[in-house]
């Protein structure tokens, strides 16, 4: 088996990219490094769809809303390439520093996303999806892959960047991994770490809220829904910052139920923010009846 590569820069990464058999497709998977199962699997994902893996590793300055934030994210490179190492000999670790991502001479992008940006994490967290934009952004122009995978924990994230990318016509394919959770069902963050052994327990009310939502939704339209179930997460000693039932393509709040529609959670958990989702309503249950 190939030693897995790390390369820094981007003419290393596009001279790699240039031995490829032409055949062979890339597959992108953006990160920002301290890896855990959730990441892995977008790889595995990806692995299975290309013949070359580029897992991306930046720290991206631009899309922290605190300095301290960015700051104390967690760095742990070593142990990144050393899980990645055991999914493959195809894949390649690029871990460039801010000057290739954001020469000089960039010219930052502020793309109108519109209700896309507005709601949700772009309220809570302005600036936040106009730097992921920007890097996501680079990146594709650097790699130029046929697949990018990106996690639905960040669901959000994933509309954005859909638009984006069909905003610029770039030609990429987004493949989407659902939510990798511990057994207990809180869905696994990098910021975990920072979480007790009791916070994390009583982190669980996050993902019993978004079942609770379910049972809800075959009852009650989704405005009595939410009501019931903010007062049940309120019995917690999480601090609710938002939760949204969506439509799962404009990201609206909806009043009525539609395929596909998702709750949204955003709440403190002591010192550490957690977001996570859920599917309410399946694609196929409305349509069934
Ligand atoms: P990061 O938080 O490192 O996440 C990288 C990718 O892993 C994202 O697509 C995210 O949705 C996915 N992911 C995280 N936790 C997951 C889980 N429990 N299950 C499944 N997928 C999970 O998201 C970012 O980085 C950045 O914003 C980035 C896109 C890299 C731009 O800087």
């Amino acid at each position: 088996m190939d030693d897995l590569i790390v390369l820094n820069t981007t003419e290393l990464l596009n001279q790699r990219l240039r031995q490829n058999d032409k055949k062979s497709s890339v597959a992108l998977v953006p990160t920002m490094g301290a890896l855990h199962d959730g990441h892995l699997e977008l790889v595995k994902k990806a692995v299975s769809l290309a013949g070359v893996v580029v897992v991306s590793i930046f720290v991206n300055p631009i899309q922290f809303n605190k300095k301290e934030d960015f700051e104390n994210y967690p760095r742990t490179l070593d142990n990144d390439i050393s899980v990645l190492k055991k999914l493959g000999s195809n894949i390649v670790v690029f871990a460039p520093n801010y000057s290739e991502i954001y020469p000089d001479n960039y010219n930052q992008i502020n793309l109108d996303l519109g209700h896309l940006g507005a709601v949700m994490e772009g309220k809570y967290r302005p600036g936040h999806f106009q730097g992921v934009v920007n890097v996501v952004k680079r990146l594709l122009d650097i790699v130029k892959p046929k697949f990018s995978v990106f996690g639905l924990k960040d669901y959000q994230q994933i509309a954005v960047i859909k638009f984006m990318v069909n905003y610029y016509n770039l030609n990429t394919e987004i493949i989407t991994c659902n939510t990798y959770r511990e057994n207990s069902g809180l869905a696994l963050s990098s910021r975990n770490r920072k979480l007790s052994n009791k916070e994390k327990e009583d982190a669980l009310v996050i993902n019993e809220t978004m079942i609770l939502l379910q049972i809800l939704s075959k009852r009650f339209n989704p405005i009595q829904a939410s009501r019931i179930a903010q007062q049940f997460f309120n019995r917690s000693s999480l601090k609710l910052e938002y939760l949204c039932i969506i439509d799962p393509d404009t990201l609206e709040e909806i009043d009525d139920w539609v395929p596909g529609a998702r709750s949204c959670i955003a709440a403190y958990c002591g010192e550490v923010r957690l977001i996570d989702n859920m599917e309410l309503i399946s694609l196929d249950r409305i349509s069934e009846k």
